[in-house]
């Protein structure tokens, strides 16, 4: 099956809020849950939500206010179990 695309808005606005050190992470998350057969993670230009924190989107959903203290508990509770559900 092809991967599908977890997207990380490397915008100037995610950027200026520490997009740089929640990409590290998010790396290492998707390695430890072992999600990449699953998805490849992409950058992107601005997602248009500068003013909710740090975003990202997978299908048609939207992660918002990521920051670098919060990605691990965002990637377990949000971003991995929508990666997970079955495509429709
Ligand atoms: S720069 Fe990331 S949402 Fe605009």
């Amino acid at each position: 099956m092809a991967k599908e695309h977890l997207i990380l808005c490397m915008g100037s606005a995610c950027h200026q809020l520490g997009v740089y050190e929640v990409l590290p992470k998010l790396q290492a998350l998707m390695r430890d849950y072992q999600l990449e057969d699953q998805v490849v993670l992409k950058g992107s230009f601005c997602l248009e939500t500068c003013s909710d924190g740090i975003t990202m989107k997978f299908r048609d959903r939207l992660f918002l206010n990521i920051n670098p203290q919060n990605i691990e508990a965002k990637f377990v509770e949000e971003i991995l179990p929508a990666v997970q559900a079955e495509r429709v």
